[in-house]
């Protein structure tokens, strides 16, 4: 598996200390308010795992799963729910959890989608943010880190559904998805 990354982009080190700060951060933030923390599937993962263990006050949590790319490696741009929340947003402060924006049309569609059903606040808080990618004009409230508009694996971010496993973020080489 390693034997198809070109790069190591950032380190299982740095994603944990980014991932520690922003613990502090959100913990601060929502002391005292309950929020209802929605990881995006699947990418979102190993991320939801780490970042939920750094916030230190009441959280309540719940998964939706939202697919725009499929196998492909350009979004459709078509989102579609695969599966719903479990939990009600009405009234509560939704913080919604990604690895990674890149068109900006999942997470688009998911904060309208919230505020339609009557959501107190809704805030994004994404590991990777590409802003070369986007097609829509979203900026996310919290990003860990800003990456280059090449193919990230690791953490979460998969290709075909393989390397979420890497606990670090990585460059595919291209020959693995030239074929
Ligand atoms: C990826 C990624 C984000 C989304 C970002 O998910 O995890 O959710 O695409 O792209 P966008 O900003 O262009 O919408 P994907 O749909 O591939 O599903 P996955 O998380 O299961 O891999
Ligand atoms: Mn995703
Ligand atoms: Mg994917």
């Amino acid at each position: 598996m390693r034997d198809d990354i070109q790069s190591v982009l950032i380190s299982e080190e740095e994603i944990q200390e980014k991932v520690a700060e922003l613990g502090r951060q959100l913990t601060e933030e929502y002391e005292g308010r309950f929020p209802l923390v929605v990881g995006v599937l699947k990418g979102s993962l190993p991320f939801m795992g780490d970042l939920i263990k750094k916030i230190d006050t009441h959280v309540e949590l719940d998964l939706m799963d939202v697919s725009s790319y499929g196998n492909e490696m350009v979004s459709s741009g078509e989102v579609k729910i695969v599966k719903d929340l479990n939990t009600s947003v009405e009234g509560r402060d939704v913080l919604i959890l990604e690895d990674i924006i890149d068109s900006g049309l999942t997470l688009s569609y998911l904060v309208e989608l919230f505020k339609y059903r009557k959501a107190k606040t809704v805030k994004i808080v994404t590991l990777l943010d590409k802003p070369e990618g986007r097609k829509v004009d979203l900026v996310p409230d919290v990003a860990g880190f800003s990456v280059p508009d090449e193919f990230v694996v690791g953490y979460g971010l998969d290709y075909a559904e393989r390397y979420r496993n890497l606990p670090f973020i990585g460059i595919l080489k291209p020959e693995i998805y030239q074929g």
